[in-house]
């Protein structure tokens, strides 16, 4: 029996909508196939965007989408994607599968997408092969509305008014794929890229991001923050707005990096062993954001958490350069656990993208063709959708104890709180016993007599449970009636392995 007190008169930072972000690369089926099908095919589409997909996504409420990569950014030469479609230059996708980029979606396509999920644009620029000048052109060829040898570029090819860039990426993994560089100096290149990322007159500033660390690559983080905060002024206008955290969750990865593990089959074990792993995200943010802290103690720049989520091998039969794989109840797990540490994180965490949106790693959605199916992944994020700038709430968890034996004990229940601006409280939890239910009785500090259930829904399967082509409904959210007002609070059974989602109004 446990006890969540919830301090309804603690209100903590907003929940920045990004959080819920998503991120889309070059890679596999993400562009080709799972967004973008041509408007000549007989998938039904909207200027070439699969309209299933889109709707979905809506659904979901996706705040921000992160493009064109990942390591393929610094491959990407953003005028090789405009223009007519068959003059288009086309190139060996390198990092993925070596298979032939046509470049059909490009920077138009990439907008147009946005424009129609009515969301966030993050472009991530090439610093690892790319020039400043190529960059510097690109910002210029989105968003200037002037006379401009880019802004004259844009429009002959047919967008006379220009787009907005939220969040522009300096360079991605630049300790990696992005370049090999060591953190002097990829910082000293930040500093010299981000200068030529102009804010054109009239146009909301652009937020800048920094590369990151890997993982716990603390030495990264000070390096960087050391040589390219100094000379950040209020928010937006500095030198830069956001230091990415990449943070993968490798099932089963020892010392070879080859075997991740499969995504549907695993052992209990294995599950636990998973789950403390994306656990240990809520220890990258405490030691990332403290190292922040030394130069940032207001939190002006955000960790931007732009890859994250569980990469498996993939699924048998596949191009391995594709990274497909499947997406069962563990997954659902690792997202609403993480989903449930970067809101007590919001002060510092401000913009997060699971890798990535589909066909891709932990993706919200798998296609065959014109199929299209919702993965567990996908249901959390619709559930967890009310969180979506809302105000953290101050919770605490008391008495549910812990799951995972040895190295891989982690909390049996992780929760966060919101309350939105109609003064709705949603709590989502999850439970991360294979076992056992848990009864949690919540209590309110403030006039908690008052609060009554006005929704609630559960996400619930044995641990690799999962949707495929031919049964897409075997993991859904439904809706959840276990709870009963008492007299000391409402007291809710969690059923074992499961994310669940309690919302209260007076
Ligand atoms: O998401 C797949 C890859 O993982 C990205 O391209 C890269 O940034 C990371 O290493």
């Amino acid at each position: 029996m446990a006890k969540l007190v919830i301090n309804n008169d603690k209100k903590m930072s907003t929940i920045a909508p990004e959080i819920y972000g998503h991120f889309s690369e070059h890679l596999g089926r993400c562009i080709y196939e799972g967004l973008y099908v041509g408007e000549d095919s007989d998938i039904p589409n909207v200027n070439g965007m699969r309209t299933d997909v889109v709707e979905a996504l809506k659904e979901m409420k996706i705040p921000v989408l992160r493009w064109p990569g990942g390591c393929f950014a610094d491959e990407y030469h953003w005028m090789d994607g405009i223009g007519p479609k068959a003059s288009r230059k086309k190139m060996i996708n390198t990092h993925w599968g070596g298979v032939v980029e046509d470049n059909s979606f490009g920077t138009h396509e990439f907008f147009e997408l946005c424009r129609q999920l009515g969301c966030k644009t993050y472009v991530n620029g090439n610093l690892g092969s790319g020039t400043v000048r190529e960059m510097s052109e690109w910002v210029e060829y989105i968003t200037f509305n002037g006379v401009s040898p880019m802004a004259d570029l844009r429009k002959q090819n047919g967008h006379e008014e220009p787009w907005k860039i939220d969040y522009f990426g300096v360079g991605n993994e630049n300790w990696g794929c992005g370049g090999n560089m060591r953190p002097q100096h990829y910082a000293d290149e930040y500093r010299r890229y981000q200068t030529y990322v102009r804010n054109y007159a009239g146009n909301d500033p652009i937020a800048k991001i920094c590369c990151g660390p890997n993982v716990d690559d603390y030495e990264w983080t000070k390096k960087v923050m050391e040589t390219c905060f100094d000379h950040c002024e209020p928010r937006f206008h500095g030198m830069m707005d956001g230091l990415s955290l990449h943070y993968y969750t490798l099932p089963e990865v020892e010392d070879d990096w080859n075997k991740k593990g499969s995504a549907t089959d695993f052992t209990e074990e294995i599950f636990y062993q998973t789950l403390k792993r994306g656990y240990f995200m809520d220890e990258l943010i405490n030691r990332h954001g403290a190292i922040m802290d030394e130069y940032d103690p207001d939190k002006k720049i955000g960790l931007i958490v732009d890859e994250w989520g569980i990469w498996t091998d993939v699924e048998p039969g596949t191009n391995p350069g594709f990274l497909y794989q499947q997406n069962t109840m563990r997954d659902a797990l690792v997202a609403g656990m993480t989903l449930n540490i970067f809101n007590k994180h919001s002060d510092r965490v401000k913009m997060a993208c699971i890798a990535q949106l589909i066909n891709v790693l932990q993706s919200v959605m798998l296609t065959d063709g014109e199929k299209m199916i919702k993965t567990p992944t996908y249901h959390v994020f619709h559930m967890y959708r009310h969180h979506q700038g809302a105000t953290l709430l101050r919770s605490d968890l008391i008495g549910a104890g812990t799951v995972g034996a040895g190295k891989n004990e982690l909390p049996k229940v992780i929760e966060s709180v919101s309350e939105n601006a109609d003064g709705v409280i949603t709590v989502t939890l999850t439970n991360n016993s294979l076992e056992a239910a848990e009864n949690v009785t919540i209590q309110l500090t403030d006039d908690g007599a008052a609060y009554g259930v006005c929704e609630a829904s559960v996400v619930a399967g044995t641990m690799n449970a999962h949707n495929t082509f031919e049964a897409p409904e075997v993991v859904t959210e439904q809706a959840f009636a276990d709870y009963e007002k008492t007299a000391d609070g409402i007291r809710v059974q969690i059923p074992a392995c499961s994310v669940v989602s309690i919302r209260l109004k007076k």
